[in-house]
């Protein structure tokens, strides 16, 4: 039996020898003082001969040098996890994206290719992965041991988590909120291949659309191209035309919006301005969009973001 769970990223290492110290400062300051403690309760218990007598003046000069050398190391205690918490929740902007639902009982995966799994997940070594986390009820919480990693998943809105995985393995998913009866069946695989092996299960999993085919299929369907033209165009062009902005170049561009502030157009934003859209509105176009809240389920929303978002590549007009 292996008492230590393994370290499957980059990060995990790192996070151990942090608690790892944390535990061993902590274990000796606690001896130093009890250990104390102890001894002058043993050396001057009732009818000891120790010397009661000669009690030395007292200094400043022991309160300092004690306050300042643990004020040093907790600060630094403090920096170091301060520096890897930072670390632990940027992607880097080359990850690549996964999106997760939480559902009570069940953790439902969708790569960009439209492959789909539930309560599991295949990675490829060694490449970093950002997942797109939502929940479709209630609060969950997607956590993996061996990764060293956990996040809440809250229901409406998107949280972020990366990681890195360099050993291949199967490793234990759990969800870590009690989120009613469905909680003890909210477990399952992560499963990290190596990247030639990733490819061939992309493609024996291959379903017949990608998200963002998927995604132009519902932004037709729930007339979104109405306003914003087929193929996210804007609609600025025609009179008959609502005046929409153009979708094409916009994920990852900053937007100017009509509150004064400017967003940067990420996937919260994608998904925020489609259910809350006078939040969001662009500057300089009227407060003519409707709200899809309640009407777009998660998954489908995923879609969607990610159809909007295969259109950066795009030229906007
Ligand atoms: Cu989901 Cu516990």
């Amino acid at each position: 039996m292996k008492l230590w769970l393994p370290q499957a990223t980059t990060t995990a290492p790192e996070v151990d020898y942090l608690i790892a110290s944390l535990v061993l400062i902590s274990c000796l300051v606690l001896a130093l003082v009890f250990g104390l403690m102890l001894l002058y309760m043993v050396k001057y218990r009732a009818g000891s001969p120790a010397d009661r007598g000669g009690a030395s003046e007292k200094t400043w000069r022991l309160e300092t040098a004690w306050t300042s050398a643990t004020l040093l190391v907790f600060f630094g205690l403090f920096i170091w996890g301060a520096d890897l918490y930072v670390r632990l929740f940027r992607a880097p902007p080359d990850a690549m994206t996964i999106y997760v639902v939480g559902k009570q009982g069940m953790w439902k995966v969708q790569h960009p290719g439209g492959q789909r799994e539930i309560n599991a997940l295949h990675l490829p070594a060694g490449r970093p992965v950002r997942l797109v986390m939502t929940s479709a009820d209630v609060i969950h919480d997607f956590a993996i041991p061996a990764f060293r990693i956990k996040h809440d998943v809250l229901p409406g809105r998107y949280e972020m988590l990366w990681f890195a995985a360099n050993e291949p393995g199967t490793y234990h998913l759990f969800c870590t909120q009690l989120c009613g009866t469905g909680h003890a069946r909210m477990v399952g695989q992560i499963a990290v291949m190596p990247p030639a092996d990733f490819q061939r299960w992309l493609q024996q999993n291959a379903a017949g659309e990608t998200l963002a085919t998927a995604g132009k299929t519902l932004f037709i369907r729930h007339g979104c191209s109405g306003c914003h033209g087929i193929g996210g165009v804007g609609g600025k062009q025609s009179a008959s035309i609502v005046n929409a902005p153009p979708l094409t170049g916009l994920y990852g561009s900053p937007v100017p919006l009509a509150n004064g502030t400017v967003a940067t157009a990420d996937d919260r934003y994608l998904r925020d301005s489609i259910l809350m859209p006078e939040k969001s509105r662009v500057a300089g176009y009227p407060p003519v969009m409707p709200s899809f809240a309640g009407q777009i389920g998660e998954e489908d929303l995923i879609r969607i973001v990610a159809y909007i978002k295969s259109l950066a590549a795009e030229q906007p007009q």
